[in-house]
């Protein structure tokens, strides 16, 4: 991979520039800092190695070099289409889960399935992860960095003292070698044509229908503060999205409640379905 490689392989998308390394720290910061410099909406950094990828909750993404594609893009809501409406930030992160999913299921025919909110799982392992960071100015959503990482070769995947949730990659599912550009250009033509329709009902739609434990019972430990609380874990049925991108899910007691942040996990053998505090955000 260099930079005159991909800008030949991938002619043809509208990309407005793209910037290659070898090894940075993150290519979501590296996105930052060009955005604030004007790069256009998207604009593509790409690395091959990443010493500080960084995931969500303040997680460490590791990019090892050779392996895996590491990539953020710069995109700029335009005014008219998106802003002040509810759920825009999550909806990019569906967007670039969604794509990713939807890549892995028309190039290699893989059972991929989004894990809300923003992992990408095969055979229940996580393959793919995205970080949507939102900036500001004022007000105004001015640039929405969107970062992808993906598992490509078996050398991508961390040590597993280091790994929250098992981990997969495409390499490993498929048995056989693939090539990085190739699937960065599948996942690139999806950005394309999802972004176009992102606040339709047919994002909405498409999005839930490819979401991992559909009517499934999970818990889920939501982050936030409740009435004195640090976080809440719930424990209820996966019933699909809100149009803000939050998980609705049904408690044992019948109630539907809607998360916007959080991490779910399916139960354990020993589970026992507890409902420590159902306060809905
Ligand atoms: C997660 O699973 O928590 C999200 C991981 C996101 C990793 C990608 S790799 C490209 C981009 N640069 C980063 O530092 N993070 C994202």
């Amino acid at each position: 991979m260099d930079q005159r490689i991909l800008a030949e392989r991938l002619s043809g998308l509208p990309l407005a520039d793209i910037r290659y390394f070898e090894s940075l720290g993150s290519t979501n910061d590296t996105a930052a800092v060009w955005a604030l410099q004007g790069a256009a909406d998207v604009s593509l950094v790409i690395a091959d190695q990443q010493t500080k990828g960084r995931g969500r909750a303040g997680r460490q993404w590791f990019t090892y070099p050779g392996s895996a594609l590491a990539f953020s893009l710069v995109l700029r809501p335009s005014s008219q289409e998106y802003q002040g409406r509810a759920g825009l930030i999550p909806r990019f992160t569906g967007l670039g889960a969604l794509a990713v999913s939807q890549a892995l299921q028309t190039q290699f025919g893989l059972q991929a399935e989004i894990k809300w909110p923003n992992d990408v799982l095969v055979r229940d392992q996580k393959l793919c992860g995205v970080l949507a960071e939102a900036h500001w100015v004022g007000d105004r959503l001015a640039v929405v960095i969107l970062g992808i990482g993906i598992n490509v070769a078996a050398q991508a995947i961390p040590p597993k003292e280091s790994l929250h949730f098992p981990a997969t990659s495409l390499e490993t599912e498929l048995g056989f070698e693939v090539d990085r550009i190739t699937i960065l250009r599948a996942v690139l033509g999806e950005i394309t044509r999802w972004r176009a329709g992102l606040m339709d009902e047919e994002f909405l739609l498409s999005w839930e229908a490819n979401l991992a434990y559909q009517g499934d019972w999970v818990q889920l430990v939501s982050p936030a503060p409740v009435e004195g609380r640090d976080s809440v874990l719930v424990a209820g049925q996966i019933i699909g999205l809100a149009p803000d991108g939050a998980l609705r899910l049904r408690t044992r007691s019948g109630e539907e409640l809607a998360f916007r942040s959080g991490e779910i996990s399916r139960p354990q053998e020993n589970f026992q379905l507890r409902l420590v505090d159902s306060s809905p955000k």
